[in-house]
């Protein structure tokens, strides 16, 4: 049978993609399934990240950003600007392009490896008695076809969360997908939900000249940081960047006309406001993607919250059926969807080799996190709140960008380093940043605390002087109280 594949990958983006090239890497003859269409209309590889997500929001910040460091921060270098102005749909068709030249690659990639990639909706089928393989309908523009494999990964993602109070009309109310597209600046704008999403893009609008309000349901701003960079980062993006954050609200209502929106929501003293705006992005959460995938009928298991069931392994409770990415649990993040990908490879590949043992596997517990906004917020491990909820003693060393010269010399100088390391065997369990360009330093950490090192062990490795490096080992230093620059 010519559409008997050995794997076949359900959905194409970075959990996805990842795995069907590993798989092929591996000498599997692999298929790749997906139905993500673009805007206009064309199949288009690499799932919420490339298309609506991480790429093109960073896009986004990159030139917002330059907007905002020629308007406001070159003048402190001696540096005049006259006439600034902002061409918008130039900015959205930058990204735009950015967004093809990756979405494209993939296609690339795929004939690289020899992926076959399939355009349309995967539903799993039954399972065949006599070679054990499963079936996949791929339904798309009305036609189906079948293909068949002897292991599954499904990589089905996530779609954003609806909320029945502020329905997403495409127009005013808005998605993220929306919000990256916009081809002018809104006057105002609100935003619901001050998650990450809601602060990346809040800043992208923000620094091109919206006022931008966020509501949030949550008492505490970021409470999944660590509470001092949280608070650090809530002073900046509050005073610098000019976020106005309304916590602990409740959304009543929304209304929307030809002039824009208006939001009913009570405040944190439980007094009954409203806002009007020009447009609006809600953004509080994503939800996992299981329609019309053939999970109830093949007896797929997911737990309360729609996520696919998974093992360690990213094994489902089906045989040979695995699942990665925003659509199992975890922190919904493209990286962590990659490596769940080449873990699963690396595992049927040794499966059919006779062994798993020698399979890689994802530590959730070193997954970095990074939020762009300016200032940047990255960490890796555990918050000191949560050391101190789980009764682990541990010590703290910290280093502000203030003391740091390369900072002074970009002008980014808010923010610091905090190195948490246990108290009794020094060993690093957590690292949480907020600064500039700390979402390219929190790799070291990751390193670090991957190798179990201890804070004595970056403390003693040498950092180039000057950069911005140069602050984590001082906060290493501090962990033993012999910081020399502070
Ligand atoms: P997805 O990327 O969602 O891909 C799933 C694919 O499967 C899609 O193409 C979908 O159409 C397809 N599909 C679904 N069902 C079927 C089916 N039945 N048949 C065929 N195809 C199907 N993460 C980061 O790590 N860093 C960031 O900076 C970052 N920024 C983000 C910014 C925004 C605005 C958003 C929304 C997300 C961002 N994320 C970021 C999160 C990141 O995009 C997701 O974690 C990541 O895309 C998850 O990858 P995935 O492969 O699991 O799923
Ligand atoms: P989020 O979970 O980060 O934030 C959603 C926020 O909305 C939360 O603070 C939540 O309390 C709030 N909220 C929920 N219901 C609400 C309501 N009814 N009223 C007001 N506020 C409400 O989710 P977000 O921002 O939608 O992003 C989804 C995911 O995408 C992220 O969790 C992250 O995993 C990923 N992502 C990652 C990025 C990165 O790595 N830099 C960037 C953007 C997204």
């Amino acid at each position: 049978m010519d559409n008997l594949f050995d794997v076949a990958v359900i959905g194409a983006g970075p959990g996805g993609y990842v795995a069907a090239i590993r798989c092929a890497q591996l000498g599997l003859n692999t298929v790749c399934i997906d139905d993500w269409k673009n805007g206009q209309g064309k199949p288009s590889l690499g799932g919420t990240c490339l298309n609506v997500g991480c790429i093109p929001s960073k896009a986004l910040l990159e030139s917002s950003e330059n907007f905002e460091r020629a308007g406001h921060k070159f003048a402190e270098h001696g540096i005049r600007v006259a006439g600034l102005s902002v061409d918008v749909p130039a900015m959205i068709a930058r990204k735009d392009k950015i967004v093809k030249a990756f979405t494209g690659g993939i296609g690339m990639l795929f004939k690289k490896n020899k992926v076959t990639a399939i355009h349309g909706r995967g539903t799993l089928q039954k399972r065949a008695d006599k070679d054990d393989s499963w079936e996949i309908r791929v339904s798309a523009e009305g036609k189906a076809q079948s293909v068949c494999a002897r292991h599954i990964i499904i990589a089905t993602g996530s779609t954003p969360r609806v909320l029945k109070s502020a329905p997403v009309d495409g127009m005013n109310v808005l998605d993220n997908a929306g919000a990256l597209a916009l081809q002018q600046i809104p006057g105002k704008l609100a935003i619901i939900g001050a998650g990450v999403i809601g602060l990346e893009l809040g800043s992208v609008w923000r620094r091109l000249g919206a006022e931008v309000t966020l509501l949030e349901a949550q008492a505490d701003f970021l409470p999944a940081a660590d509470e001092q960079v949280a608070k650090e980062a809530y002073k900046a993006l509050t005073r610098d960047t000019g976020l106005v954050i309304h916590t602990g609200v409740e959304i009543s209502s929304t209304r929307t006309d030809e002039q824009g929106v208006e939001i009913e929501y009570v405040d944190r003293d439980r007094n009954a406001q409203k806002l009007k705006v020009d447009k609006l992005i809600v953004a509080v959460g994503r939800v996992p993607n299981t329609t019309g995938l053939g999970a109830e009928e093949t007896g797929l298991k997911c737990d309360e919250r729609g996520y696919i069931s998974v093992d360690e392994f990213c094994q489902t409770n089906l045989p040979d059926v695995y699942a990665i990415g925003d659509v199992v649990r975890g922190p919904m993040l493209a990286h962590k969807a990659s490596e769940e990908g080449v873990a699963v490879a690396e595992r049927i590949a040794s499966i059919r080799q006779g062994g798993a043992d020698s399979a890689g596997h994802v530590d959730l517990g070193m997954m970095p996190w990074v939020i762009y906004t300016a200032p940047e917020i990255a960490w890796v491990g555990k918050t000191e709140q949560a050391l101190k909820a789980e009764g682990i003693t541990y010590k703290t060393g910290q280093f502000p960008f203030m003391a740091n010269g390369r900072a002074r010399a970009l002008g980014e100088t808010a923010g610091f380093v905090k190195v948490l390391a246990d108290a009794e065997t020094d060993r690093i369990l957590g690292v949480h940043m907020v600064g500039p360009y700390v979402s390219e330093m929190i790799a070291e950490a990751v390193v670090a605390m991957e190798f179990s090192a201890s804070s004595e062990d970056l403390a003693r490795i040498v950092h180039a002087h000057p950069s911005l490096s140069e602050s984590l080992h001082e906060a290493a230093l501090d962990a033993d109280k012999r910081a020399i620059h502070i």
